[in-house]
This record gives C-alpha cells, sequence and structure tokens, in this order.
C-alpha cells in the first residue's frame, strides 16, 4: 500500500526532476544490476547527469600541438570543438555556427591565419571564437549585431597532464577537487610528457562501462590471456589445483571522485617475478620471456627498445644484493638520461606503479610505464546502451631533440581482427560483446562483485549514482 508520505515522496522526487529508480538500476556492496548496462533510459540519464556534468577527457594536447590545430570530440549528441589558441591556450567551443547551427570542424586539422571559417556562408570566428566577420551584417538584428551575439560558445578547460579536459557544466566542482586524489601520481608519473606513439579507435558493440570494466582488474588475466599466466591457466583449463597465482599479488585502491588504481606489487612479471617452476635457471631469459609477450602482444607498456635494455644485460654479473630487474630499471634510466628524454620519478612507489593502471573516474585509464603509457577511454555512442567507442593509446616519451609526431587515430573497423588489432587487447575486445549479450538474459539480474579484484567496479558505479541521484 502506498501511503500518503510514500505519494508525497514521489511527487517531490519529480518536482526536484528526480526520475524513478527502478531496481534494475542498483547498487549494492556485492552486485551491480543489469539495468546499469542495457536500459535505454539509464543511458539518456547518464548522458544528462554525467556526461554533461563531469570533467572529461576530450583530447590528448599532441593532437593539436600547434597554433590553429584543431580537434573534435563527441560525446552523446554533443560535439566540441577543440582549438589550440597559443602554446598555453586551448579553447573549447561547442561545435556549431552561431548563424544557422554548421559544425565548424569535422575530424582533426588546422585554421590557416588564425581564422575558423563556416563552411556555408563563411561567417568568421578568431582562434579564441571571436566574431571577425559577418557577410551582409547590417541584415542581421536590425542592423544591430553585437559582436558578442555571434561569438562562439564555449565550455569549461582544464589542462592537466597532457590532457584537455573539458566539462559542460559551468557550475561544475573545480578541477582541481576532481582531481586531487590522483594528482600526485600522475605528475611523479610524468603522464604529462607522454606523446603519440600510435591511438586506435575501435567500435565495440557492448555498453561503455562494460568495456571499460573488462580493463579494471587482473583477475581476468588467466583465463582472458592465458598465455600471460600460465600456471593459472593450467588451474582452469586443466586439472591442476589452485596453485600461487601472479596476479593474486595485485594491490587494488579507491579513491574519493570515483577514481581508482591497482598495481603490480613485487610478484608480477613486470616486476621481475617468475614462478619458481617456470624458471629457466637464467633469470634475464625469465624476465625477457614476459617482456616479449606484451611487447607482441600490446606494443605498448613493454617498447622494442626496452627489451633491447634488457637483453643488454644478459650476461652481466648482478651485484650483491641487486636483482636483474632493479638493474634493468637501472639500465632503463641511465639510457633515458643519456637522451635526455622524461622518465617518471624514480621513487619506490612509482615503479610499483608499473604493471598496473590508474583510472580517471569516469572513462579513463592509464597504464603507466618507465617512459611510456598506455591508455584507454571508453564512451558511449550516442544514446545507444549496447554501443560504444573505445580507443586505445599507446604514448611515450621522446629524446628532447626529436619532435613527437601529430597524434592521429586510426580507425579499426574490427576490434577482432588480427590484421588491427594485437593479441592482447583482442583477447578482450572478444570477451566484451559476449559480457554485453550476456546481460541483456532475463534469468541475469545483476552482475557478481569480487570484493578486491573488483572494488574499482563498485567504487565507479557509486560515483556515477552520486551524480545520476543529484
Ligand atoms: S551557418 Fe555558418 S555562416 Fe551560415
Ligand atoms: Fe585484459
Amino acid at each position: 500500500m502506498t501511503t500518503v508520505t510514500g505519494i508525497s515522496r514521489i511527487a517531490a522526487a519529480r518536482a526536484s526532476g528526480q526520475d524513478e529508480w527502478p531496481p534494475s538500476w542498483n547498487v549494492t556492496p556485492h552486485a551491480i544490476s543489469t539495468g546499469r548496462y542495457i536500459d535505454p533510459r539509464f543511458a539518456r540519464l547518464e548522458h544528462e547527469r554525467l556526461w554533461m556534468r563531469v570533467w572529461q577527457v576530450a583530447a590528448r594536447l599532441d593532437e593539436i600541438p600547434e597554433s590553429g590545430d584543431f580537434t573534435t570530440y563527441e560525446i552523446g549528441d554533443q560535439s566540441i570543438l577543440l582549438v589550440r589558441v597559443d602554446a598555453g591556450t586551448v579553447k573549447a567551443f561547442y561545435n556549431a555556427c552561431p548563424h544557422r547551427g554548421t559544425a565548424l570542424g569535422e575530424g582533426c586539422g588546422h585554421f590557416g591565419r588564425g581564422r575558423i571559417i563556416c563552411p556555408f556562408h563563411g561567417w568568421r570566428f578568431d582562434l579564441s571564437g571571436n566574431s571577425q566577420y559577418v557577410l551582409e551584417r547590417q541584415e542581421f538584428r536590425d542592423g544591430q549585431l553585437r559582436d558578442e551575439d555571434v561569438a562562439l560558445k564555449e565550455v569549461e578547460v582544464a589542462l592537466y597532464a597532457g590532457f584537455v579536459f573539458i566539462n559542460f557544466d559551468p557550475e561544475a566542482e573545480p578541477f582541481e577537487e576532481f582531481i586531487a586524489p590522483l594528482r600526485a601520481l600522475l605528475d611523479d608519473l610524468a603522464i604529462a610528457d607522454m606523446r603519440h606513439y600510435w591511438w586506435k579507435s575501435i567500435p565495440v558493440a557492448a555498453n561503455w562501462k562494460v568495456a571499460q570494466e573488462a580493463f579494471f582488474e587482473t583477475y581476468h588475466v588467466p583465463a582472458t590471456h592465458p598465455q600471460l599466466e600460465k600456471t593459472g591457466a593450467d588451474v582452469i583449463f586443466g586439472d591442476r589445483v589452485d596453485v600461487e597465482f601472479m596476479h593474486r599479488d595485485v594491490a587494488y585502491e579507491v579513491f574519493a571522485q570515483g577514481h581508482g588504481r591497482f598495481y603490480g606489487g613485487k610478484k608480477t612479471p613486470m616486476a621481475g617475478h617468475t614462478l619458481a617452476e617456470e624458471r629457466t635457471g637464467d633469470p634475464v631469459d625469465d624476465m625477457a620471456g614476459h617482456l616479449r609477450l606484451l611487447l607482441e602482444g600490446m606494443d605498448a607498456v613493454v617498447l622494442k627498445e626496452d627489451l633491447d635494455i634488457l637483453e643488454s644485460l644478459r650476461g652481466k654479473p648482478v651485484p650483491q644484493g641487486s636483482s636483474v630487474q632493479a638493474q634493468y630499471v637501472k639500465a632503463l634510466y641511465a639510457e633515458a638520461a643519456a637522451q635526455n628524454r622524461p622518465m617518471p620519478k624514480p621513487k619506490p612507489q612509482i615503479l610499483q606503479a608499473w604493471g598496473g593502471e590508474v583510472f580517471i573516474f569516469p572513462n579513463f585509464m592509464i597504464l603507466p610505464q618507465a617512459g611510456n603509457a598506455m591508455m584507454y577511454r571508453s564512451r558511449p555512442d550516442r544514446f545507444d546502451p549496447d554501443r560504444c567507442t573505445f580507443e586505445i593509446w599507446s604514448t611515450r616519451s621522446y629524446p628532447a631533440s626529436v619532435k613527437p609526431p601529430r597524434a592521429t587515430v586510426e580507425r579499426v573497423t574490427d576490434g577482432r581482427d588480427p590484421r588491427q588489432v594485437l593479441l592482447i587487447p583482442r583477447q578482450d575486445l572478444g570477451n566484451i560483446p559476449r559480457i554485453q549479450k550476456g546481460l541483456h538474459a532475463r534469468g541475469m539480474r545483476h552482475t557478481w562483485l569480487a570484493a578486491e579484484h573488483e572494488k574499482i567496479i563498485l567504487n565507479m558505479h557509486r560515483e556515477l549514482d552520486r551524480y545520476l541521484r543529484s
């Protein structure tokens, strides 16, 4: 029976703009309800209350390195034009000509002579969005057209760590508050110094959260990437009983603002660890074997030159009290110093971050390494809960003498095509549409969450609800 109080509560919620909240959208400490991934009404609510109000990565600065360079960012039905004005200034405009709405930029490019010119009737703007020229100006507003009537409309911008963050909401919380829980970590990891190596955009038949949550834990590694965790794979696919899993040592941390991270700890392959039974007797060989799987499987996180540095240690004695891993780190830093190439701060907690991930709420992931970083971004495809665009960047720092290339995106047509996507992300992308398909099952009301391995997922959904319910 609905009480008067109940009715008035619903009425009050409606009056305050709060929608009904079906049980299929609930989150508990153990479970995420499936409606959050498949319900078009939920996707609409996310658009209005999350994407239109949250700080989000619209671009890397190296997409628009020179004055006049532009790129575009699409979220839901909104398109934003990002323009490099000068070395320290980027403007983010609604991608619409104030005359009759024509999108002023498509993809990326360059506005020559500092002029943004609408392709329809030629209205012209400077790089800061001020009106420069209106053909037959006297015809508008009874001859009283003011420049401010026809200036380009801006959204909020924050430049940080090599990213252009934007926010559609002029009343948004300050960017500093949003990024505060991660700032020291990202600064020490030298993310600002990372530049384009390659970048792919992949259409994925799954909700944007399903796609990114496949990268929020290493619990999936033995089953999805058996080549990376052979002993674990033997437990899952063979007849072995439980054994020492390397990824059991991964540590997960969650922060305010929905952010999170995981990191490898001492016993992961990135830290040079090899399970006793997999050791060959040559520690360089053992470590190189793991790094080669990452190089060949991703061409990110471990680059060819990193493996070459490790191989150069072959046959060299390891000083008393040191390890191959410590010698490798030393050699990486020595080589980078010789090239005058920026590197993360070599503090213990930063070295620990290698082989892990930093998650920036709501949809950006960074896998930091020595002098390089892999990055992921997951975005809804307009308002379709079953489709998203998943992007992968391989970035690296460059020697001071080398001018990094302008970042350009390669559009992948099929994420499961070995000619377009390397093995490790392809293994992940193979699962993602299957997860989405399963989430539609009427016998499936919610997912189950592991307390540690999947805590970044829970923290993300709780923060998402903070946006959706306010
Ligand atoms: S729509 Fe841009 S000048 Fe007319
Ligand atoms: Fe994976």
